[in-house]
């Protein structure tokens, strides 16, 4: 298995809408396998294949310690409204209060092709339904007022010099680090980061 690089905001990828998988195959098996590695490694709850360069339409979800594969994902309905925080691996250091439906109904295929239903609220359903965006090209900050998205891009400006050719690269054992680092930075941070997707 191998950490990909993700590509962060000002990629086109992260724009562009996906192709329905319809081969289930090694190289779809071997793709999903590395985008749970470089999920965990990121130390995230969720990845969508464009973050990895890829288009097909496919998300890797791993909330409270359920992994999760989302293959042509559809939301059959969606009830209520919640407001809460939210990051993206692809947008690394910027956080922001997104309001969606509270719970949402999915149809997906599983990884070899049979299709189920979920039933979520709650974090779940919050990150089916970001994951689901990024298959159809659009990000959370998508969602914040304009005087807020205006100050996240502002600070991504200058976070983005990080990101040579817009790809942040990770290391194996970045997790650890940042687990250690979490534990020294407190409560606030182990929220935010959970909630990374
Ligand atoms: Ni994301």
């Amino acid at each position: 298995m191998t950490v990909l690089d993700i590509h962060v905001l000002g990629s086109p990828l992260l724009r562009a809408e996906t192709v329905a998988v319809t081969d289930f195959g090694d190289e779809l098996q071997h793709l999903i396998d590395d985008m749970f590695q470089t999920m965990y490694a990121a130390e995230g709850i969720g990845l969508a294949a464009p973050q990895v360069g890829h288009t097909s339409r496919l998300a890797v979800l791993d909330v409270e310690k359920n992994p999760l594969v989302l293959i042509n994902p559809e939301i059959l309905s969606t009830e209520g409204s919640d407001k809460a925080e939210e990051g993206c691996l692809s947008i690394p250091d910027i956080f922001g209060d997104v309001e969606r439906p509270k719970r949402v109904v999915v149809r997906a295929l599983d990884r070899v092709g049979q299709p189920f239903e979920i039933d979520a609220s709650g974090l779940l359903g919050r990150a089916l339904q970001h994951e689901i965006d990024h298959l159809h090209g659009k990000l959370f900050i998508d969602y914040l007022s304009f005087m807020k998205r205006r100050a996240a891009l502002s600070k991504w400006e200058s976070l983005k010099e990080k990101y040579p050719l817009l790809l942040r690269k990770l290391m194996p054992a970045d997790g650890q680090r940042a687990s250690a680092d979490d534990e020294r930075s407190g409560r606030r941070a182990r929220r935010v980061e959970e909630e990374v997707l």
